[in-house]
């Protein structure tokens, strides 16, 4: 069977910036309160006029760039996102057609924070099954459309970004291990955008409820994903004959500074070993992987031959994690 392996990786995020001290001055919240509880200075905004394909499109271009890759070679492309330039047609369709990705098909995958795990784990199975050369992976949102900046309990979280990473065929020894993903719907109603589906569709009334923006019951979701990323981390290992000291670099989805503590503490691993970047760029949902992957491999802290683990919990409730060995 084909190895799967990353070989490209790029970014975009928007140029402006809002800061704890800029949101002061928007709902009754401190800088102290936030980066004590959560972590985050500053977040990402994108322009009005720039939608998630805009994000991705920079990403992707960036992704193949790096790796001199035509995007008229690509195989495949995911977007992982929960805020797509619209329902349909699928953010996947307007990226490959601005990229100009010919031979592609694609789709886009809704799986919240876990997405880009889930977008990973799909692509290295196609590069895997022999069927797939080249698959774009990318994770793209601007949360800042979805967030109601008059709710202190949300509003202070999220930034836009994008990410996307390449995946194509390896050598033995390198690239995708294993993966652990889990759904529990169970916790559906703890953080959801509840208006604008079949369910509860567009209307004045919707809109007036503020039911198009993103609420969450805090400390349900703080409670799933501080116990979920430590177990996943850990059944993932156990399946591998691994422990947490054979992994060099732990790169977690950023929500909250505290959850990822307490997973590497859990764990026994030394920060050292993890990449906290939330102070910057607050939860970007589909992005933070590639994001916090590209500040790893920046700082020199990721190298080829390291054996890297992603790990993620997302609304859905969405659960996800990756073995990799990094392999450029
Ligand atoms: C959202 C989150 C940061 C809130 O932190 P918390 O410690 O649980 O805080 P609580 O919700 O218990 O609120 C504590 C108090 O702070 C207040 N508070 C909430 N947001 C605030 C803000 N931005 N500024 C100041 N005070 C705030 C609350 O109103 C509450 O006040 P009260 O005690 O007078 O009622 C935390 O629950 C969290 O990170 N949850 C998980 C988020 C997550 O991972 N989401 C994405 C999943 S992918």
């Amino acid at each position: 069977m084909p190895v799967a392996k990353i070989s490209a990786l790029g970014c975009y995020v928007p140029p402006r910036v809002l800061t704890n001290s800029d949101l002061e001055k928007m709902v009754d919240t401190n800088n102290a309160w936030i980066m004590q509880r959560v972590g985050i200075a500053e977040r990402h905004i994108a322009a009005p006029e720039v939608a998630t394909s805009d994000m991705a499109v920079e990403a992707a271009r960036a992704a193949l760039a790096q790796r001199g890759v035509d995007a008229s070679e690509l195989d495949a492309i995911i977007v992982c996102t929960v805020t797509p330039d619209m329902f349909f047609p699928s953010t996947a369709c307007l990226v490959q057609e601005r990229i100009g990705a010919k031979g592609a098909w694609g789709f886009d995958l809704i799986a919240a924070c876990s997405g880009f795990i889930y977008g990973l784990t799909t692509a290295a199975h196609f590069v895997m099954a022999g069927t797939h050369k080249k698959v774009l992976v990318i994770g793209a949102d601007t949360m800042s459309r979805i967030i109601d900046y008059t709710d202190r309990n949300t509003c202070i979280l999220f930034g836009d970004a994008a990410g996307a990473m390449l995946i194509e065929p390896g050598e033995e020894g390198e690239g995708f291990i294993g993966f652990l993903n889990e759904i529990d719907g169970s916790g559906a109603d703890a953080l959801k955008m509840p208006a604008g589906g079949s369910r509860l569709p567009s209307s004045v009334e919707t809109v007036q409820q503020r039911l198009h923006y993103v609420k969450q019951e805090g400390q349900q979701v703080y409670k799933f994903a501080v116990t979920k990323m430590y177990e996943t981390c850990k059944a993932l290992l156990d399946r591998h004959g691994l422990t947490p000291a054979d992994v060099k670099l732990l790169i977690p989805h950023q929500a909250n500074k505290r959850i990822i503590e307490s997973t590497a503490e859990r764990l026994g691993m030394s920060l050292e070993q993890v990449i906290i970047n939330i102070d910057h760029y607050g939860n970007t949902t589909g992005a933070t992987i590639p994001l916090a992957t590209r500040d790893a491999v920046r700082c020199g802290k990721l190298k080829r031959g390291d054996l890297v683990l992603f790990a993620a919990v997302g609304a859905g409730f969405t659960v996800g994690a990756n073995l990799w060995r990094w392999a450029y």
